[in-house]
């Protein structure tokens, strides 16, 4: 199984990115995660759409070739930061990669709500409001107080975190299995 993984930071240390690769590493022998770089992305115009920068249709090539997407964001404002809603509008038009890929979200957030209301939006935009994706239900991952789960070396160390996310990812494993791979 491969995986693409989607995160709404492009900020160097971002803890979502820590997040992402936690998955990445502590679950290599199951399946494959590739951590997709949204900083090149031209900001989506409809001007172009047809005649999308190279960087836009790589980006998008990954999204089609793989299994599932994992989606991993910070809130911003109290939704999803531009960076991801700008790599999701550029998903959503012309070849429209995300109909029946089905997705699974997580994300982190330095307050004690784990970014709720942007994964919350983020289930919304994906499944009901036209992406098509099918997204893993139940299963939500909110770390909240990130930076006291991490250590400097951007490693996850907090255990209860650890066994909860064991838990999602094998039932996110389950779900695959059972429907899509
Ligand atoms: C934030 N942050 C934030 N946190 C939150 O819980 N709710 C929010 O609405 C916001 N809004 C917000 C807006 C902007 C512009 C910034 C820069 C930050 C804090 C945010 O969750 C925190 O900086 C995370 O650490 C960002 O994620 P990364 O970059 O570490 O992955």
């Amino acid at each position: 199984m491969k995986v693409v993984a989607i995160v709404g930071s492009i900020r160097k240390d971002s803890y979502n990115l820590q997040l992402a690769k936690q998955v990445q590493t502590r679950f290599a022998e199951q399946f494959e995660v590739e951590i997709l770089d949204l900083a090149p992305l031209p900001m989506y115009n409809q001007d172009i759409e047809l005649e999308a920068p190279q960087e836009v249709l790589d980006f998008k090539a990954k999204v089609k070739e793989a299994d599932a997407v994992l989606w991993v964001t910070p809130e911003y404002n109290s939704t999803i930061p531009g960076v991801l809603g700008n790599a999701i509008d550029w998903l959503s038009r012309v070849d429209k990669v995300m109909i029946g890929k089905p997705s699974i979200i997580m994300g982190s957030s330095m307050g004690i709500l784990g970014s709720v209301k942007a994964q919350m939006h983020l289930r919304d935009i994906l499944f009901a409001g036209g992406l098509g994706s099918p997204v893993l239900g139940g299963n939500e991952v909110y770390v909240g107080a990130v930076h006291e789960k991490f250590d400097a070396e951007g490693n996850l160390t907090d255990e209860g975190t650890i066994q909860f996310l064991d838990g999602v990812i094998a039932n996110f494993q389950d779900w695959m299995r059972k429907y899509y791979v």
